[in-house]
């Protein structure tokens, strides 16, 4: 069997080495509301921007869906307000997604940020805010959507990997892509080596995807 245990120089080089120019403009900041079900490492980058003026935009609210996450404790450290909608007390998916709608509703949203957000949206969000709604995915889309994204790339033992930045569509992680970043797998890489390097890359470009937005550089069909 043929492996690669060997990592080149030219395999290292392969981090993303695009340096993101300043996009900063004053203006109106781009209301944002954040999705999240987890640790919210991406959320904390969002604020961390919006604090370094890299990005104009305000944190209106944060939705998340399981009690006691680390992102509700990082909304409250940044004074954001946190709205727990847990999906265990909804029948139906489309039933937590009204109530996310009427959430964003309620704090002035003009764009969803699902930043670590696990559960499948439907229409019901999706056509709420159409062509609003950004995500960000562990892989350099179009290969390995859906869940376990790392792990797929590690299974197909693939040299690069990365993440995107994508507006969503109703089917998964299809939708117009904004930024990507690549990130080398090193051959002693598990799920959780390879996940830390990609999320230092969706630290910078979730970030620069919303500052393009903030800024008008992306517009959608329907603007
Ligand atoms: C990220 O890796 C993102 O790509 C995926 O979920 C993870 C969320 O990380 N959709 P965090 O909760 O922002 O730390």
């Amino acid at each position: 069997m043929i492996s690669n245990s060997d990592p080149t120089d030219l395999t290292l080089s392969l981090v993303s080495p695009i340096v993101l120019p300043s996009l900063f403009k004053e203006g109106t900041p781009l209301k944002l509301g954040i999705m999240a079900s987890g640790n919210g490492s991406n959320f904390e980058a969002i604020a961390e921007a919006i604090a370094s003026k890299q990005l104009n935009a305000r944190i209106q609210v944060l939705v998340y869906n399981n009690p006691g996450i680390k992102a509700a404790a990082r909304a409250e450290r940044w004074g954001v307000a946190a709205v727990l909608l847990n999906h265990r007390e909804y029948k139906r998916r489309e039933d937590l997604d009204a109530a996310i709608v009427e959430t964003l509703r309620q704090y002035e949203v003009e764009w969803i940020v699902m930043a670590g957000w696990m559960r499948i949206v439907t229409p019901v969000l999706i056509d709420a805010f159409p062509d609003r709604i950004v995500n960000i995915h562990p892989s350099l889309l179009p290969s390995f959507k859906g869940v376990r994204a790392v792990e797929q790339a590690l299974d197909a033992g693939v040299k690069i990997t990365g993440c995107t930045v994508h507006l969503v569509c109703p089917e998964v992680d299809s939708g117009l892509i904004l930024v990507q970043a690549a990130v080398p797998v090193l051959p002693d890489d598990t799920p959780e080596t390879l996940h830390s390097r990609i999320q230092v890359q969706e630290h910078r470009i979730l970030p620069q995807a919303l500052a393009q937005l903030a800024v008008g550089m992306v517009r959608s069909k329907r603007d």
